[in-house]
């Protein structure tokens, strides 16, 4: 079965074809990717509008050269794959309305995706897939989420944050230190040539006794931090203050994954989410867990942050798992807010917490 899948929930427009066979994983066949970045660059952050518009102008054309990369013509294609959410509503509803489109023409399926799904998935494309059970550690620009994972839609939140997420904290910090947009990859490499042990930042609900996370008060913390060096910083203390703040984010992100390991018997940790293409990040969860007899499987770097391939995978794996079998309907809806795990589930958060 062929899947083209797109996604244009916030900065990236990601087109992919994927197709599953009976007797193994689904196979990524071709995609294509325009991320945003230089043109929100200018403005200092996601600009929703020109996402919206830029997503226009890069669908069809993304469509097209995947389809010619495959070698497949789009009578081929037999279900279509969008985000349906969460992200910014006017940007999913180009996604939604070309695939809802599509799907008339061709008479063929869509299925609307989660879009953290599509991230809690994305390693069964890698060289090393995971196999079910295993705690998933979802750390994106606006999530930050510890599943249990027992099979494909069999997810239990053990704990998330209550106020910002992980990326949002690099990405706030990052503008604090007057490192632009977008702020998670260009903290991490200031970081590379700081000194972590030369500011003290707090690690917030690190000792919570709970799977939590908080991030804003590092935030708060940070920008103190940040107004003591003045306004001519010294290059070496920006490294050194990146370097602290990349430092308490990740052993915050550690300890809490290797708690949801205790706490569930489990030996597998799953990273995914544009965070967990951080090195430090990945460094350190790789020692945490070999300590433990645990393995960590992350996604192909290219496919930690936002793109097509994870949402057509994640469609293949529901239509393979039966539990979709996507819509002939003419509606298309999307879900700008869209709990992965609904509020009744979560109730598991306790169950799960760490004593
Ligand atoms: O998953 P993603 O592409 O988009 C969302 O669904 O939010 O994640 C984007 C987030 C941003 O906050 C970005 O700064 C962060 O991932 N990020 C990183 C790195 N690469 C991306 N944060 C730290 N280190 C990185 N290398
Ligand atoms: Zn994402």
């Amino acid at each position: 079965m062929l899947i083209l899948g797109f996604e244009s929930s916030c900065d990236e427009t990601g087109v992919a074809l994927v197709e599953t066979s009976a007797d193994g994983p689904p196979r990524l066949l071709a995609e294509g990717l325009h991320s945003q970045v230089a043109m929100h660059a200018a403005y200092g952050g996601v600009v929703p509008e020109l996402a919206s518009r830029d997503h226009i102008r890069r669908v069809l054309p993304l469509a097209r050269a995947v389809m010619t990369q495959a070698g497949r013509t789009l009578a081929e294609v037999d279900v279509v794959a969008y985000t349906r959410g969460p992200g910014l509503a006017g940007a999913l509803l180009v996604g939604s309305a070309l695939a809802t489109a599509l799907g008339a023409a061709l008479d063929r399926p869509t299925l609307g995706v989660h879009h953290l799904e599509g991230h809690l998935l994305s390693p069964f494309l890698s060289a090393d897939p995971p196999e079910f059970p295993f705690v998933a550690l979802l750390v994106s620009g606006g999530h930050t989420q510890l599943m249990r994972v027992d099979g494909v839609g069999r997810y239990a939140l053990l704990g998330e944050t209550i106020d910002d997420a992980a990326g949002e904290a690099f990405d706030k910090s990052a503008k604090l230190l007057g490192l632009g947009y977008p702020g998670g990859p260009a903290l991490a490499r200031l970081a590379e040539s700081g000194d972590a042990r030369a500011f003290s930042l707090p690690r917030p609900l690190l000792h919570s006794g709970t799977l939590d996370f908080s991030f804003a008060g590092l935030k708060t913390a940070v920008r103190t931090q940040a107004l003591k060096l003045g306004d001519r910083p010294a290059e070496q203390a920006l490294a050194d203050l990146a370097a602290a703040t990349q430092a308490a984010i990740v052993e915050v992100l550690v300890k809490k994954s290797l708690a949801a390991l205790v706490a569930t018997g489990l030996h597998r940790l799953v990273v995914a989410g544009g965070v967990g293409a951080n090195r430090c990040l990945r460094q350190q969860l790789d020692a945490a867990c070999a300590r433990r007899g645990a393995r960590v499987h992350y996604p192909e770097l290219a496919l930690c942050t936002d793109n097509g391939a994870m949402i057509a995978l994640a469609a293949a794996m529901r239509l393979q798992a039966g539990l979709d079998l996507g819509s002939h309907e003419l509606h298309f809806d999307v879900q700008p807010r869209w709990p992965l795990v609904e509020p009744a589930v979560s109730g598991a958060k306790a169950m799960a917490s760490v004593s």
